[in-house]
């Protein structure tokens, strides 16, 4: 079972990000771009060392993978064959009240009574029957195209009055209002007064005979949780603003019936209003290559890095003289026009993936998926993301690509739930044959030793470098507690990085900004460190603060320099330092000239 979410943990998230920098909305200061993400100076630091890292295990330490950088912008011949300009879609409703579009197979099913609206009419007189009103009111003036309910209103209480007809202001719901505004119409086309009787009947029939009205039939969703007037009300005010936005100023509506239901997933689950049918929405960016906006010129942003390596293949293969099994591995940008980019970077319409395309003959497939679910499973681990957090989730067989022999999803547990990481798939020589039948070109792989001429088959761990900085981030943030300067116990809020992917590694504080010896030992230090590691120099505020300040952004080492490193109170601590731990925040005293290899042993 996957354990409860905690939207308050992912709010101080998202706030630390921003704080200190690790992620902004893209486009902030013009209001944003939804599903587009910048990241600050610490955010970069944090997503190169995953990618290094990934890169380091899957490409350099490894004889049979090789790297490749492929364009974004991509043929549209390549995603036809991929299948990405057919079938690249979600189903997509809208919400029939505020035009809120969803994925239809995210919205929860939901019990409740259904409230059916056939049409509405407008209580407001439309302004050929109010010109008549307006005469008798006022014989000079002419009915406005469009009048506002409080002139019509006005007028009609003028009426009111000069022709003595008693009746009362009507309450502000547009019920009340239809009424008056009728028994207006009959009580002055029976005045003694024969041209008021007139006017008043052709006020009355054309008020009554021809109202601005919507025929659109309105369904709203009211959950059992509300009484029966009170779902009633709530159905009649949605109703009124569905058909607002259709020109109605003041409706009148029509509820046709009440049906209880149970389960169903065709209404807003924010606010109960109908929902559109599903519609399948393409995801792929479409653009224009060159001077003409045509047929001729559309390329699409890739959707994934994978399909630049299927196409390349061939070449890859000739120049790396590798044989199968071999792997080509990519990091690059991909972009999807999500329906609901969501829970913060998770789900980007720009975002990066790590991709590996694993060749390898048919009988080798279900064997090597099993390899690569381990690897990738020990890749997390090995950047500070424990066993225990990951959870393996078998694609069963009606949800799994029709192509692909067996697909495992790597889950974390964000604070928002379980979601997935990382997808591992089996997918036949599908992609490859999919490119060889479409490009005519042969894809196909000569094997030496068996003589033999087929297309190879493919297992792709594909990971998310967002996702994975998101889990990196949620992992880390913790909350203890930590004595402040005057040794009162605060709350402390760190971030416990991996050392190995920690944006900054070491701090380096010299005890006093203002002793020239101690900030020159401290800036000795920082250039001995940093042809190995990122440093940051800080001499600003009580040392407490500065360690707080590092353990925010997760650097895991702190190096002080104090007056025992200049020898002053015992000369055998001469050119030694504190070095603090983060996570412990232990503090041992160290010889400087040990720290560069001390500390490269412990970042690993
Ligand atoms: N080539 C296979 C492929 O692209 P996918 O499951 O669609 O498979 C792989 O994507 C990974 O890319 C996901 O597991 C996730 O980490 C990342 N990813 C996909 N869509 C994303 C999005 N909209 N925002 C952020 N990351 C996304």
């Amino acid at each position: 079972m996957s354990p409860p979410t905690d939207a308050q943990r992912m709010e101080k998230i998202v706030s630390l990000c921003k704080r200190r920098g690790f992620i902004f909305q893209s486009s902030e200061i013009y209001g944003g771009l939804n599903g587009a993400w910048d990241y600050g100076p610490l955010g970069v630091e944090l997503k190169r060392n995953l990618k290094n890292y990934w890169w380091h295990v899957t490409v350099h330490e490894r004889d049979d993978v090789v790297g490749m950088d492929g364009s974004i912008l991509t043929h549209p011949a390549v995603l036809q064959a991929s299948g990405h300009v057919e079938g690249f879609s979600d189903p997509m409703v809208d919400c029939r009240l505020t035009g809120k579009r969803f994925r239809a197979d995210q919205i929860p099913t939901q019990s409740g009574t259904i409230f059916s609206f056939q049409f509405a009419r407008d209580a407001i007189p439309p302004p050929e029957s109010f010109s008549a009103l307006v005469h008798i009111a006022a014989p000079h003036l002419q009915a406005d195209k469009s009048v506002s309910l409080d002139d019509a209103l006005k007028i009609a209480l003028l009426v009111n009055e000069r022709t003595n007809l008693g009746l009362q202001t009507p309450a502000n719901d547009p019920e009340s209002v239809l009424k008056f505004f009728l028994d207006l119409g009959h009580k002055l086309s029976t005045s003694s007064d024969v041209s008021v009787a007139e006017l008043g009947e052709e006020f009355g029939t054309n008020y009554a005979s021809n109202p601005i009205v919507s025929g659109d039939q309105f369904r709203v969703l009211i959950g059992d949780s509300e009484n029966e007037a009170k779902a009633r009300k709530k159905a009649k005010k949605l109703a009124q603003e569905f058909y607002r936005k259709r020109g109605l100023r003041f409706p009148v509506v029509d509820l046709l019936s009440t049906q209880p239901i149970e389960n169903t997933r065709d209404f807003n689950p924010e606010n109960g209003a109908e929902l559109t049918q599903p519609r399948p929405f393409n995801l792929m960016f479409k653009t224009n290559v060159g001077a003409m906006e045509d047929e001729s010129s559309i390329a699409y942003l890739r959707p994934e890095t994978a399909q630049s390596i299927f196409v390349q293949f061939k070449n890859i293969l000739e120049v790396s003289r590798k044989k199968l099994p071999f792997g080509i591995a990519q990091i690059g940008k991909a972009f999807r026009n999500e329906i609901n980019p969501r829970n913060f970077t998770f789900r980007s319409r720009e975002f990066e993936q790590m991709e590996i395309e694993y060749f390898c003959r048919a009988d080798q497939g279900m064997e090597l998926l099993e390899y690569w679910k381990e690897e990738r499973l020990r890749f997390y681990e090995n950047i500070g993301i424990p066993r225990s957090k990951l959870h393996v989730l078998t694609v069963p067989d009606d949800e799994r690509a029709f192509y692909s022999k067996g697909t495992y999803d790597i889950e974390y547990d964000f604070p928002f739930g379980r979601q997935e990481l990382e997808g591992v798939a089996y997918r036949t020589d599908y992609d490859l044959s999919q490119h060889q039948k479409a490009s005519g070109k042969s894809l196909e792989y000569f094997d030496e030793e068996t003589k033999q001429r087929f297309v190879p088959h493919v297992v792709e761990p594909s990971a998310g470098v967002d996702r994975t900085v998101l889990a990196l981030i949620c992992e880390a943030y913790s909350e203890d507690q930590a004595p402040d300067e005057k040794g009162k116990m605060e709350t402390r809020i760190v971030l416990r990085f991996q050392p190995r992917i920690a944006p900054v590694k070491c701090g380096v504080f010299p005890l006093l900004k203002n002793n020239s010896q101690l900030v020159a030992k401290a800036k000795e230090i920082v250039s001995l460190l940093r042809p190995d590691m990122t440093v940051f120099y800080d001499e600003s505020g009580a040392i407490g603060r500065r360690y707080r300040r590092q353990d925010e952004i997760g650097t895991p080492f702190g190096v002080t320099v104090d007056f025992e490193t200049l020898g002053e109170k015992d000369p055998g601590l001469r050119d030694t330092v504190t070095l603090r731990d983060r996570d412990s925040m232990k503090q041992e005293r160290v010889a400087i000239q040990n720290l560069p290899a001390m500390l490269r042993e412990r970042i690993g």
